[in-house]
């Protein structure tokens, strides 16, 4: 597949080292290119633009107060966008109101799966993810059929399995889990042992 970075920090890097392990071939763009990362994972580089038109899925991973702005002028209308940003404040609330970011990114045309949010980086960097035997599950919510089944591909290449987890219109609650997690993690507290399994 071709993917098209926006962003050249840990998620980028992290997503972008395992996918080209699996064959895929990047384009990374960021603001100043040419991005060290791209060197090392021997991609591409290019404009936010270039990059959109190049990737069949497109990863956004800058920082969720530049993601609109980002996207707008990558011009990703009718491409897959994988959004894996938080738009979490450092006292863990979120920084949206009424509409989740993975909706207000969806208002550019852009077939948006919710997806990544809600590991760290470093779980990420994992190969594969497999916490008590089992391989981590990553929630995934989104519209668009083609786009979430591209997008399951790409999470079964990590290692993981894809769970769609409901429409766009649930991405609110990613955003929300993601805030509410953070703060649990930042107050020393074992979130995985919060959720024992049904039954
Ligand atoms: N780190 C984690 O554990 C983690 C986990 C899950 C989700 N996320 C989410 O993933 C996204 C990326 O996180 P990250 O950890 O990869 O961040 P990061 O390491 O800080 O990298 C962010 C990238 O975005 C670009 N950037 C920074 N400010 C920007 C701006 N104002 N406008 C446009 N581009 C800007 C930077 O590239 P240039 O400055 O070179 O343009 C940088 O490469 C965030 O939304 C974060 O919430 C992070």
């Amino acid at each position: 597949m071709r993917i098209g970075i926006l962003g050249a920090g840990d998620m980028a890097e992290a997503l972008g080292t395992q996918w080209t392990r699996q064959g895929h071939e990047l384009m990374i763009a960021t603001r100043t290119n040419p991005a060290p990362l791209a060197t090392r994972l021997e991609a591409r580089t290019g404009s936010y633009a270039e990059a959109a038109a190049f990737g069949q899925v497109l990863l956004l991973a800058v920082p969720a107060a530049a993601a609109l702005d980002v996207l707008t002028e990558a011009g990703a209308a009718g491409r897959t966008v994988i959004d894996c940003t938080n738009p979490v404040a450092p006292d863990w609330t979120l920084t949206t109101k009424d509409i989740s970011l993975a909706e207000q990114l969806a208002t550019t045309g852009a077939h948006v799966v919710k997806a990544f949010n809600l590991c760290h980086v470093d779980t990420w960097r994992l190969t594969p993810p497999v916490f008590a035997d089992r391989p981590l599950a990553v929630p995934l919510c989104g519209d668009d059929p083609t786009a979430l089944a591209q997008v399951q591909t790409l999470v079964r290449d990590l290692g993981c399995d894809p769970v769609v987890a409901g429409p766009l219109s649930r991405a609110g609650l990613l955003e929300a889990t993601a805030a509410f997690v953070i703060g649990l993690w930042m107050r020393g507290a074992d979130a995985q042992a919060i959720l024992p399994p049904l039954g």
